[in-house]
């Protein structure tokens, strides 16, 4: 009899970086026409980390990066591919992840930005995944790192309180597998964009555009009316790819925006809230590092353990959305 072995991507490490500066939602009311109480009522938002003056996402990324290393017990050298997921890059070219990589000291392999805001963790965990599948690639580092602040509308009080900056890291390694849903490793991932809602959450700048930064603009109610519907759709579509079942899941691990969505994506997928990560209240939303950032939290206090069936899941701009459902 043979038994066909299946190559799995396990994640063997995780780090993150919050940079030191807090903001208050109370600091954030004294500079716009804003409340501790509408903030935390309507997101679940307390506090968010800036960036220093000279702080860059490459900055914030490294430090992540060499905590998860070091998490694995590996060095930067053993690395082979390496991932920055990043709306918020540190120049317009070359990659931020070739910054993070010359600073790790890893000098083979390959190192490339990823570009799908919010859902940049996931997307970045799907195509490291897909390397180690096609055996491209045997030991990858992804990154979700952002600078939102750079970005903000300051005087917008309808997105400047929803973000942060911060950086989260993994360290996915391939291992041979019997096959099937017990097995430990990202199980599935499924990606989705559908670009006719490119206006609803976007920079209203860029180098081929308007040759500025720009700034974030958001639809808000859209976004989040568009977030549960697609969130549940893809957690959906990833219990029924491994028949697994709601009931199955120990942790969700999501994009960390807003408190009312992972409470509504609960209620429709029929989990309690007492099995989603939650960490927005720390950070904010962090764009593509708030998935990395939860999962390394959980990871710490003990929550997220060997054997765990976790879903993580994600929406942004674009729009993209996607999950990854991952047996520890
Ligand atoms: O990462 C993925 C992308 N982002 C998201 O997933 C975010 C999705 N959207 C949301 O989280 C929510 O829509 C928001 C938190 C952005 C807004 O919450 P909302 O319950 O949809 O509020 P709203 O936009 O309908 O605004 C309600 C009221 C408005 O006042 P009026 O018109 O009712 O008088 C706003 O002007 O709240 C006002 N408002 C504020 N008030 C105090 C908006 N922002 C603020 C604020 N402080 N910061």
């Amino acid at each position: 009899m043979t038994i066909s072995m299946i190559l799995r991507s396990q994640i063997v490490g995780s780090g993150s970086y919050l940079p030191s500066r807090i903001v208050t939602n109370a600091e954030l009311a004294s500079k716009v026409d804003t409340s501790d109480d509408w903030i935390v009522e309507r997101t679940g938002i307390r506090q968010r980390h800036i960036a220093a003056d000279g702080e860059t996402t490459s900055d914030l990324a490294t430090i992540a990066a060499e905590r998860a290393l070091a998490s694995a017990g590996l060095k930067g050298s053993d690395v082979d591919l390496l991932i920055v997921a990043t709306a918020t890059p540190d120049n317009t070219f070359p990659a931020t992840a070739t910054k993070v990589q010359s600073r790790l000291g890893m000098t083979g392999g390959a190192a490339f930005d990823m570009q799908a805001v919010c859902s940049g963790f996931i997307f970045a965990m799907a195509t490291a995944d897909n390397f180690i599948k096609a055996e491209q690639a045997r030991t990858a580092l992804v990154i979700g790192a952002e600078t939102f602040s750079r970005i903000l509308d300051w005087e917008d009080r309808g997105t400047c309180v929803l973000f942060g900056d911060g950086a989260g890291a993994m360290v996915l390694r391939g291992s041979w597998e019997k096959g099937g849903n017990q097995d430990r490793g990202i199980l599935s991932t499924h990606l989705h964009s559908d670009g006719r809602h490119y206006g609803l959450l976007h920079v209203d700048g860029g180098p081929s555009s308007t040759q500025t930064v720009g700034h974030l603009r958001m639809e808000g109610k859209e976004v989040f009316r568009h977030a549960v519907t697609n969130l549940a759709q893809v957690v959906g579509e990833a219990l029924r790819a491994n028949d697994l079942s709601a009931a199955d899941i120990d942790w969700v691990v999501p994009h960390q925006a807003n408190r009312r969505i992972l409470e509504s994506t609960a209620k429709k997928l029929g989990l309690s809230m007492d099995r989603m990560v939650v960490t927005v209240d720390q950070h904010a939303n962090t764009s593509a590092a708030s998935i990395p950032l939860a999962f390394h939290s959980a990871v710490s206090d003990g929550r997220l353990n060997k054997g765990d069936l976790v879903v993580m899941e994600a929406m942004g701009g674009g729009f993209t959305w996607g999950s990854a459902l991952v047996r520890l």
